[in-house]
């Protein structure tokens, strides 16, 4: 190498590069993990990972063979899908949702993170508009953010953003990592207030089936949003009710201008759902069934960890819905992290939605029917 390569500006996407969007980005945090990671494994009985929430159990059979009938399909899908997709998804939003929304008013994502991660700048959100999110929330609202240069905003109350500047509201019921619910009330302030100053609401409802103490409502209810979806969006994903979280399935449903512009948009990106996929969330939305039987499962295992958590100390708030124990014993969530890990347990830390966490951690009861015994012995113990 001569002396003029090494003065020559690094490549795109090489350290020291101008404008690296990682950059922007925040730490990873699960990397910080790792050390209790190793902790827990070492348990002569194994690590009990309840720290993502992650689907263990099969993909419902009827699911499968969707797949697998769809397998011989050479040429390329649509970004909307068939209108055989989209009317399944009119159909669930109609019976689980008591949402009225036409074919024009859903579109197929490649998983919800993707859309969450890129819906602000497929939006032409930037510099000066703002992103605001749930005090405690899911990263990758912020991430989405970062990545098109809007500025993150958490809030507690939607009453205390700046409706001048606020581009995009999100909005997550059931939440996480809490399990919070908000009820329709709740729910119809923020859209009174998102639609007083333009601000186009996303409320992310991929956990909406999973209610255990509460009846989670979607923002394209009549009652919350009166009957027009204009400048309203929900996001859902099969992941956790369907256990696809594997096969990337998901869509978001709204505004029907809206979801035109990110139809045109994710057109010229090739943001395209494969044909097999198509085939099986249609398959997964109009069965019923097997969200029941998995929903019999997490119940047996969110009660089970419940009380052995809480009689080890815990305290448990909210967690009303979705797939998580919101727990604290009033310390650092990292001590109590390291404290389960030396039971072979291993949990998120709160610190990981937001410094409001850092008292709290997540436990995830998406671990099999052994392990989750296995570490209820072990807190009984
Ligand atoms: C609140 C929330 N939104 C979105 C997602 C992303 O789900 P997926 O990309 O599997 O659809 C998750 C995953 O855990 C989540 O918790």
């Amino acid at each position: 190498m001569s002396t003029n390569d090494a003065e020559r500006a690094p490549f795109p996407g090489h350290p020291g590069a101008a404008r690296r969007v990682s950059d922007l980005l925040p730490v990873f945090p699960w990397d910080k993990l790792e050390p209790y990671k190793a902790t827990a494994l070492a348990h002569p009985d194994g690590l009990c990972d309840f720290s993502v929430g992650t689907p263990v159990d099969p993909v419902p059979e009827l699911i499968q063979k969707a797949l697998a009938a769809a397998t011989d399909t050479p040429g390329y899908p649509t970004v909307w899908g068939p209108l055989e997709l989209r009317e399944a998804v009119a159909g669930w939003l109609r019976r689980r949702c008591g949402a009225e929304i036409g074919p024009a008013g859903v579109l197929p994502t490649i998983g919800s993170k993707e859309l969450v991660a890129w819906l602000p700048g497929q939006l032409g959100l930037g510099p000066g508009d703002q992103v605001a999110y749930p005090r405690l929330a899911y990263p990758t609202y912020e991430v989405g953010a970062r990545l098109c240069g809007a500025t993150p905003v958490e809030y507690q109350d939607v009453d205390e953003l700046d409706g001048t500047r606020v581009r995009l509201l999100w909005l997550n019921s059931p939440s996480n990592p809490t399990g919070r619910v908000l009820s329709a009330d709740q729910l119809r302030r923020a859209v009174a207030w998102a639609r007083e100053h333009r601000v186009l609401l996303v409320s992310d409802e991929c956990y909406l089936e999973l209610g255990w103490e509460a009846e989670p409502v979607s923002v394209l209810h009549p009652e919350v949003c009166g009957g027009s979806h204009e400048g309203l969006l929900a996001v859902h994903s099969l992941s956790k009710r369907s256990n696809l979280a594997g096969y990337r399935a998901s869509f978001v449903a709204g505004d029907p201008v809206v979801v035109r512009e990110l139809l045109e948009i994710r057109k010229h990106g090739g943001m395209i759902v494969p044909a097999p996929v198509q085939a099986a969330t249609i398959a997964a939305l109009g069965d019923d069934a097997h969200v029941a039987e998995q929903r019999t499962r997490y119940a047996a295992r969110r009660a089970a960890l419940r009380a052995a958590l809480e009689g080890y100390g815990f305290r448990i708030e909210h967690s009303e819905a979705s797939l998580y124990l919101w727990a604290t014993r009033d310390e650092s969530c990292w001590d109590t992290v390291a404290a389960l890990a030396e039971l072979g347990i291993l949990v998120a830390p709160g610190d990981f939605y937001g410094p409001a966490g850092e008292r709290f951690v997540r436990v995830a009861f998406t671990a099999t029917d052994e392990r989750v015994a296995a570490a209820v012995g072990r807190l009984r113990r």
